[in-house]
């Protein structure tokens, strides 16, 4: 593969490939000396045409840890204010002569799009509804971490899964390892024929929560609802809001997950979220700039004459 653009496409050994080469870093990013170099003289271009903290900050950290020139362009600032258009923007940022380029974009299918119109790999940081790799990649680190395993695990995905590209990503990646993946929801936030996609669909979110081994709670994505049905916060927190209550559902030793920004007091209760014997929240932006390591590194591989994957 020349780039990520999702997890859709990727077989189970890939994955897994992609886990083992994130574990070498881990110990390196916890150690004094966090830098490594072995991309000394690649230029890393990261260029977020949405709002962001975890996914820009980890992919700058991590390419600089691998010691690439990074630089960001942030779109609020960028002549795309100008009007320029997004495959303009591709040519303009193709003709600096990246060695790699992440983005993210508020469409569906943007990232793709620029993927086609360049030289150098180009990493998906999250395009719309659509896929966002690197978080299902970090997410299936975190839990077999914590657990051993992905396989045979009962994972269930609770809340705004519809306008989720971390819900997609996780399902195929999730589903690809041998999870048991459940998606919970309101009906109207569940994608139409979820079931498709190899999951079994709750809406209510008890009976998703029984026995599950891993809870992974969804932000209410609210700017993504325009002219749609949009909850009101107390009604959402009162029947899908993740409480200790609630969680007792789970199996007794269930992990929570989130893949942040979160809604606290919406979607996840702070009493939850805060408590570190079960939550699993900062290890995963932990295991997101491993994760990322490893990525930039294998998909430059081939530009390095490194045998690729
Ligand atoms: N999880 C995630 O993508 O967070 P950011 O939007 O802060 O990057």
């Amino acid at each position: 593969h020349r780039h990520l653009l999702g997890i859709a496409g990727l077989g189970p050994h890939e994955i897994l490939f992609l886990l083992d080469e994130a574990e070498q870093w881990i110990a390196l990013n916890r150690g004094a000396a966090k830098h490594d170099n072995r991309l000394a003289g690649l230029t890393q271009i990261n260029a977020f045409f949405e709002n962001s903290t975890r996914t820009l900050l980890s992919f700058e950290i991590a390419g600089k840890r691998l010691g690439m020139d990074v630089v960001n362009m942030h779109a609020a600032t960028s002549s795309v204010k100008k009007g320029e258009t997004l495959i303009d923007t591709a040519i303009t940022l193709n003709a600096m002569r990246p060695d790699v380029i992440v983005i993210r974009h508020e469409a569906s299918g943007a990232v793709q799009l620029i993927a086609d119109k360049v030289d150098c790999p180009v990493l998906n940081a999250g395009d719309g509804r659509h896929e966002h790799p690197t978080q299902a990649l970090l997410d299936a680190l975190t839990i077999r971490r914590r657990k051993g395993r992905v396989a045979g695990l009962t994972i269930a995905i609770c809340g705004d899964v519809l306008h989720s590209r971390v819900a997609r990503s996780n399902i195929l990646a999730l589903g690809t390892l041998g999870a048991d993946v459940r998606v919970v929801g309101p009906p109207t936030l569940l994608p139409p024929q979820v079931e498709r996609m190899g999951v079994t669909a709750f809406t209510d979110f008890d009976a998703g929560l029984e026995g599950a081994d891993v809870v992974m709670m969804l932000r209410l994505q609210r700017e993504r609802m325009a002219g749609g049905f949009v909850p009101s916060e107390r009604e959402y927190h009162a029947l899908y809001g993740l409480t200790p209550e609630r969680l007792a559902r789970a199996a007794p030793d269930a992990l929570v997950m989130h893949p942040g920004p979160m809604n606290r007091g919406i979607e996840i209760a702070s009493s939850v979220a805060d408590d570190l014997n079960r939550s699993a929240i900062p290890e995963q932006v932990e295991m997101g700039v491993a994760m990322r390591m490893a990525c930039l590194d294998v998909l430059t591989r081939a530009r390095r004459g490194v045998a690729g994957w």
